[in-house]
């Protein structure tokens, strides 16, 4: 039997499966958009300081505190800059979702979904028995938009039982709701980028399928594998 459970918050898991990170605003959509413009790879760090340290590796360093680029950075999280990442080896840093990942004590694969590439992720789930989405959340509270790509997710993947609460929510809520963009827009953390300027980037994150690409985690960081959505 194929199964999914979602975390709509961190919470430490260990599954023989896939786990899906998700932080749509901006994190993983920020690894997804780096990939699909042939970053070689996204190395996910949880400090300032520990970024900074890839200067002298020839890494571009992006990431954000506040939602704004640390000082000393090149770029900040966002997956409009994502072109200018091309060919380069990425370092990333951010509040919520790089810190997620510490949560994965075990998994056969770990990737990072966001709607741009929610296609191509189902398609890649399909090679696991077990999925679990781990959101990211918003500095220990759940986030709407997290939480509606693990239901979009979810249902996409219909042939998969939901092994826990949160993945019966998560279908239900997200079966109600057909404007993403609208949706997005109106929780906390797109008012806070709003406030900030960044409007653009939540509509850019509020794209669906726009990227046929998986971003896969190993040990050097998150690496593309492509033209799975077909499968
Ligand atoms: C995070 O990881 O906390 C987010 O991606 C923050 C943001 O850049 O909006």
């Amino acid at each position: 039997m194929k199964t999914i459970k979602v975390y709509p918050l961190p919470t430490p898991l260990e599954t023989e499966g896939l786990v899906v990170l998700v932080d749509i605003l901006r994190a993983t959509s920020t690894i997804v958009a780096a990939l699909a413009e042939d970053a070689q790879l996204v190395k996910p760090v949880t400090s300032v300081e520990e970024a900074l340290l890839y200067r002298e590796k020839g890494y571009l360093i992006a990431g954000e505190r506040g939602g704004l680029p640390p000082e000393g950075f090149d770029l900040g999280n966002s997956p409009r800059e994502a072109y200018k990442m091309a060919r380069a080896k990425v370092v990333l840093t951010t509040t919520n979702g790089t810190r997620a990942l510490g949560f994965v004590k075990k998994a056969k694969a770990i990737c990072a979904g966001s709607f741009l590439n929610l296609r191509a992720v189902a398609s890649f789930a399909r090679r696991f028995e077990e999925v679990l989405i781990l959101c990211a959340g918003t500095e220990g509270e759940l986030s709407l938009e997290d939480f509606l790509f693990a239901g979009k997710l979810a249902l996409v993947l219909e042939e998969y039982v939901s092994q826990n609460d949160a993945a019966i929510v998560a279908r239900k809520y997200a079966g109600h709701v057909e404007d993403i963009s609208k949706e997005i827009f109106a929780s906390h953390h797109a008012r806070k980028l709003i406030k900030l300027g960044l409007e653009e980037d939540v509509a850019f994150c509020a794209q669906e399928n726009i990227y046929d690409v998986v971003p896969i985690l190993t040990p050097e960081g998150f690496v593309s594998l492509k033209g799975v959505a077909e499968e």
